[in-house]
């Protein structure tokens, strides 16, 4: 799909790339040459899978475990960067989840700032601890993702989550124009409704099917449909003028 050395030689972190998204965006990272930083939260159940594995015998990808609920858990992760890389060419901040839906009137003060530490706290420690390796890379790049419901606003009980996704997406902007000078790019991708573990959790089959049936491409999203535009934003050879924008991947769910 992209060229095999297209980000040889250069180091990734993607955070929440036990599953999902982020494992799919660290896999075609690792095709494309690249020496990957793999957080997931928790350590997972079964093996892992073929590719990860060649690559982690290769040297090429590393994992650590932390819940960024915790200061440790982030403590850990980025003492592992640190001890990894002296440079950090490219970040996908992706770890996130909707944690639970939370009617308005019943949210307690945990369930709040569990999701806002998670989705959105998370992302600026990442973030500000990196940017000094970041800053060493002449093509440096963060790919944070966001949501449709940073727009939308989401469906009964995520009004939280989907807050949090429009702080990241707003936040990204910013970032844009204060790190141009150190030419680093910051970018957003906003999947639609994507067929991972998040909905097997969050939305029922029923909801899941009416979604379907409102997408234009009658479909709904895989991790597949997404990873490429990860890699297409921290590129600086295929997208290198662009930056402070959010990459809507919904199979025209939102038109606007
Ligand atoms: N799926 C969708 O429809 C959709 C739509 C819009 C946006 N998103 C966003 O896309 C991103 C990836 O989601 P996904 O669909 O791939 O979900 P997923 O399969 O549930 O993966 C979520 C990842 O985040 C990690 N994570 C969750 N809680 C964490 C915690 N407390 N500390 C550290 N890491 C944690 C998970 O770690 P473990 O594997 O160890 O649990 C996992 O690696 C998230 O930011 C999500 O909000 C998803």
């Amino acid at each position: 799909m992209f060229h095999p050395s297209l980000f040889k030689g250069m180091n990734v972190v993607v955070t929440g790339a036990g599953r999902g998204i982020g494992l799919e965006v660290a896999r075609l990272f690792l095709d494309c040459g690249a020496h990957v930083l793999l957080h997931a939260g928790r350590a997972p159940q079964g093996g892992k899978p073929d590719f990860l594995q060649a690559a982690i015998e290769e040297a090429r990808a590393h994992l650590v475990y932390g819940d960024f609920l915790t200061d440790q858990g982030i403590a850990d992760v980025l003492r592992r960067a640190d001890s990894l890389f002296e440079q950090v060419d490219v970040l996908i901040n992706n770890a996130g989840t909707m944690v639970g839906r939370f009617p308005a009137g019943e949210l307690t003060d945990d369930q709040y700032e569990t999701v806002v530490q998670l989705n959105q706290t998370s992302v600026v420690e990442i973030t500000r601890a990196l940017l000094p390796q970041l800053r060493r890379s002449t093509q440096g790049a963060i790919v944070n993702t966001v949501s449709i419901s940073a727009i939308t606003g989401g469906s009964t009980g995520s009004a939280i989550y989907s807050a949090t996704k429009a702080f990241v997406a707003t936040y990204s902007k910013a970032l844009a124009r204060e790190l141009a000078p150190d030419g680093i790019r910051v970018n957003c991708v906003s999947p639609g409704t994507i067929t991972t573990d998040f909905h097997e959790r969050y939305s029922t089959p029923e909801k899941l099917e009416a979604t379907r049936k409102s997408i234009p491409l009658q479909r709904l999203g895989t991790p597949e449909d997404c990873a490429p535009a990860y890699l297409f934003l921290a590129s600086s050879v295929l997208s290198g003028y662009i930056t402070g924008q959010v990459l809507e991947v919904n199979g025209g769910q939102l038109i606007c």
